[in-house]
C-alpha cells in the first residue's frame, strides 16, 4: 500500500533522496537538466553550472553505494542527431566527479539496458539525450516504463525542466519510488520562501525583451511585492504605452493594454514602479555602435534603447538598498555587448552588496550574474529559466506535482 507523505513545516511535501535509503546496491535513475551551452566544434561545455549543481545528489548516491544512471535532455532535437549528443557532457562530468562516467549512445534500447545491468555500486552511467526518443515529449507511458525498467528508484534533480510533462520527468514517477534531488529541493525552498512570507520590503526587478512573456508573472508579483523595477526592452513597451516616443526601440504594440493594466494595478495598490528615467540609446543594433544617454520621449526617430542609463541605475540602487528580499529576472539591456551591459552589471553588483535575500531566476539573469562575477554572493541563483518563472506565476509544475503525488511507485510487470 502507498505510504503517505505528510507535509509539515520542517519536511517538504515530497520525498527527498534521503527518504529512498537504503540505496546501497540499488540502481537509481536520476533525471538531471544537462541542457548546457556546448561549443560543439571544440566539444567544450561553455557553462557547466547546471552540471556542478547536481553534484551533491550524484555524490551522495555514489558514496552510499548506489549505481547512478543519469538521464537528461539537450536542446530540442528532431530525432537522433549527433549535434545534440550528451557525449561532451559525460567527459565534463567525469572531470568534476573525478571518476569515470560511462556513456552509451542509447536511451532505453539494448545497449542502455546492458549498460544499466552491468553498472556496479558507486558507478555512474550517462544515457544519451532522452529527447532522441519521440515518446519523451509526448509523455509516452511506454517510454516511461522502459526508463523505469532500468532502475529500482527514481530521483528528479532537473528543476530546470520541471515545467515539462515529459516521460522522464512526469511519466516515470508512476512506475518507480520517486524523490526530489538536493538541487530540486534547494530550488523549491528558495522560490517557496519568496512565494510565502518574504522579509519586507520585497522588491522584484524584471527585465528581458517581452511584456507578453512576463505579463502573468508581473500580475502575480504585484500581489506580493512592495516595489517593482522594470527594465530591458520590455520597459520600452511600458513607456510607449504611457505615450512616450521611443524612436526605433523594440516596442510590442499588442501589449500596450497589458502594460497599462499592470501600471494601473500598481497605482491602485500604491506599489512604486521604477521605469527607466534615462536610457542608453543608439542608431544601430551593433556591439560597437556609438551611443548617447537620452530620456524616454526624447529619442530621435532612428534611435533605439539598448540599456538603462545612469540616473535609472542610481534610482534602482537607492530603492534596493532598503529591500530585505529581492527577486531578479531578466537583463536591463543588451548585456552580451559590453557597451550596453552597464545597467545589467550595476544591478547585479548592487544585489551582491545589499543585505537582502536575493533570488535570481535562471536563463539570461544567470549569465548576467556570472558575467558580473557576483554569483556566489547571492542567496540563490536558479538553474531554471522557464521553470522558475512558471513556478512564480503560480502554475503547477508537472515535475514537482508528480513528486508531490507519487508514493512508492507502481510495480512493473
Ligand atoms: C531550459 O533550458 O530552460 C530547460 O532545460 C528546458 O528546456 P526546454 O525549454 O527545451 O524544455
Amino acid at each position: 500500500m502507498a505510504e503517505a507523505v505528510i507535509p509539515s513545516q520542517s519536511r517538504p511535501p515530497y520525498r527527498t533522496v534521503a527518504d529512498l535509503e537504503p540505496v546501497a546496491g540499488k540502481r537509481v535513475l536520476v533525471r538531471v537538466d544537462f541542457n548546457v551551452p556546448i561549443d560543439r566544434a571544440r566539444g567544450r561545455i561553455e557553462d557547466d553550472s547546471r552540471i556542478v549543481e547536481t553534484l551533491p545528489t550524484i555524490e551522495y548516491l555514489i558514496q552510499r553505494g548506489a549505481a547512478v544512471i543519469l538521464i537528461s535532455h539537450w536542446g530540442r532535437p528532431k530525432g537522433w542527431d549527433p549535434e545534440a549528443s550528451l557525449g561532451p557532457v559525460a567527459a565534463r562530468l567525469a572531470q568534476l566527479l573525478a571518476c569515470p562516467v560511462h556513456f552509451v549512445p542509447d536511451v532505453v534500447g539494448e545497449k542502455a539496458q546492458a549498460a544499466a545491468r552491468a553498472l556496479k555500486p558507486g558507478e555512474v552511467l550517462l544515457l544519451e539525450n532522452v529527447r532522441f526518443e519521440p515518446g519523451e515529449t509526448k509523455n509516452s507511458p511506454e517510454l516511461a516504463q522502459a526508463l523505469a525498467r532500468l532502475a529500482d528508484c527514481y530521483v528528479d534533480d532537473a528543476f530546470g525542466a520541471a515545467h515539462r510533462a515529459h516521460a522522464s520527468i512526469e511519466g516515470v514517477t508512476h512506475y518507480l519510488p520517486s524523490a526530489a534531488g538536493f538541487l530540486m529541493e534547494r530550488e523549491l525552498k528558495a522560490l517557496d520562501e519568496i512565494l510565502g512570507q518574504p522579509d519586507r520590503p520585497y522588491w522584484a526587478v524584471i527585465g528581458g525583451s517581452k511584456v507578453s512573456d512576463k505579463a502573468l508573472l508581473l500580475e502575480e508579483l504585484l500581489q506580493k511585492v512592495d516595489g517593482l523595477v522594470i527594465g530591458g526592452a520590455m520597459a520600452n513597451t511600458f513607456l510607449a504605452a504611457e505615450g512616450l516616443d521611443m524612436g526605433a526601440s523594440k516596442v510590442e504594440k499588442d501589449a500596450f493594454g497589458a502594460a497599462r493594466h499592470l501600471l494601473q494595478t500598481a497605482r491602485e495598490r500604491a506599489i512604486p514602479v521604477i521605469l527607466p528615467q534615462d536610457l542608453v540609446v543608439s542608431d544601430e543594433f551593433r556591439a560597437d555602435a556609438s551611443w548617447r544617454v537620452a530620456e524616454p520621449g526624447r529619442l530621435r526617430a532612428q534611435e533605439m534603447a539598448l540599456d538603462i542609463g545612469p540616473k535609472t541605475v542610481a534610482a534602482v540602487e537607492e530603492a534596493l538598498c532598503h529591500a530585505r528580499t529581492v527577486f531578479w529576472n531578466g537583463p536591463m539591456g543588451v548585456f552580451e555587448w559590453d557597451a550596453f551591459a552597464h545597467g545589467t552589471l550595476a544591478v547585479a553588483r548592487c544585489l551582491a552588496r545589499v543585505s537582502a535575500k536575493v533570488v535570481v531566476g535562471g536563463g539570461d539573469s544567470l549569465a548576467a550574474v556570472t558575467k558580473a562575477g557576483v554569483r556566489e554572493r547571492l542567496t540563490h541563483v536558479s538553474t531554471g529559466g522557464g521553470a522558475s518563472l512558471e513556478y512564480l506565476e503560480g502554475k503547477p509544475l508537472p515535475g514537482v506535482e508528480a513528486l508531490r503525488q507519487t508514493s512508492s511507485g507502481g510495480a512493473l510487470s
